[in-house]
């Protein structure tokens, strides 16, 4: 038959490919070294075995024809959230001001992957939690707001943008640049050692009231983070601090970074009411 050749050239070729993949898919997996992470708050440690997990957020305007609109509007979401979700919003801040480029950074509390890493178990809530209901959480607290509902366009937006910002990542793979640091839990934060580090290092860009500037936005008062805000919790805004401040040229110690956290954490901010129905001792205020 004239067609034989041709058939047995077909299937070689499927064979040989199906070897090629199962090598690169071999190699990914057992060539990587474990990566043990220290994560706080919210995040959580990877349950699989560690991927060769690469940071590498695909560019916007090669989203999927269906869901590019979407992607493109959570991205300004993320980055003027007053301007494009503002009726969810309570003070002046935007997204951007605690997740850099709209979570597009490695050099922040990073989203890339984070679509990967949800549902995830939290104590603060003592249940497990959605990609959603934590976007919820970061509205009623980091923005002193109300949560949109799930099927609201902002919602709907966020989700494709943090879905397709996480292209790539692993299901539950250990992404290392998620989360903060640990801070040494042996150090005490002392407020009264935190003034002085604030005034020499933040009040330049915050402001000396800590109400926000024209070039960086509010730390305390009406404008800021609600009492239940992760960046509320002294440890929580140390590691952020430690991290990243002042931005671009992150210089404490984190003997400065903890105690300029209590200096802040004793200033007044929103009051957060709570949320229900849930667990009410636990999701109260941030410690
Ligand atoms: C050179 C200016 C500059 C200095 C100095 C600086 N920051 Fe910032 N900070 C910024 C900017 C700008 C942002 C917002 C980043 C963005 O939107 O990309 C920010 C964001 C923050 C945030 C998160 C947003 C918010 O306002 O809640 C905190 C908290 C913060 N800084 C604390 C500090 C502390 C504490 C210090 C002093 C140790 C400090 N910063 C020093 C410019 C600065
Ligand atoms: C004042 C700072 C601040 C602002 C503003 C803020 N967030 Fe957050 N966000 C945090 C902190 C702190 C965490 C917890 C990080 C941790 O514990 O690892 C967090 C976590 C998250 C997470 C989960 C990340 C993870 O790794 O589990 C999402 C999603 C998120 N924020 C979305 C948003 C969105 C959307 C907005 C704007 C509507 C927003 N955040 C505004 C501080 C902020």
């Amino acid at each position: 038959m004239k067609h034989g050749k041709l058939y047995f050239a077909l299937a070689l070729t499927v064979i040989l490919l199906c070897i090629a993949a199962w090598l690169v898919f071999f190699f990914n997996v057992s060539g990587t070294a474990n990566r043990p992470i220290t994560l706080t708050g919210g995040s959580v440690q990877g349950i699989v075995k560690p991927l060769d997990v690469v940071f590498n957020p695909p560019a916007l305007e090669d989203a999927p024809a269906e869901n590019r609109d979407a992607v493109l509007l959570g991205f300004k979401i993320m980055t003027e959230t007053k301007k494009y979700a503002g009726e969810y919003v309570g003070n002046n801040l935007a997204c951007t001001n605690c997740h850099f480029e709209g979570g597009r950074s490695k050099d922040t509390i990073s989203l890339v992957g984070v679509a990967a890493v949800y549902p995830q178990y939290r104590s603060r809530s003592d249940f497990s939690t959605d990609l959603t209901l934590r976007t919820m959480d970061c509205f009623q607290r980091s923005m002193n707001g109300t949560a949109p509902p799930a099927d609201s366009e902002t919602m709907q937006a966020l989700t494709a943008y943090f879905q397709w910002i996480s292209k790539g990542i692993p299901i539950y793979a250990e992404v290392p640049w998620i989360g903060l640091p640990q801070m040494d839990k042996n150090l005490k934060p002392d407020a009264a050692k935190g003034d002085p580090v604030y005034k020499d290092v933040c009040a330049r860009c915050h402001g000396g009231d800590g109400l926000g500037t024209p070039i960086a936005p509010a730390v305390w008062g009406n404008g800021s983070y609600n009492s239940g805000a992760g960046m509320n919790r002294v440890e929580t805004f140390a590691a952020f601090v430690w991290r990243f401040m002042p931005k671009a040229s992150p210089n404490l110690t984190p003997e400065q970074a903890l105690d300029v956290a209590a200096f802040v954490h004793d200033k007044p901010r929103p009051h957060f009411p709570g949320t229900k129905p849930s667990k009410p001792k636990s999701i109260d205020e941030a410690k």
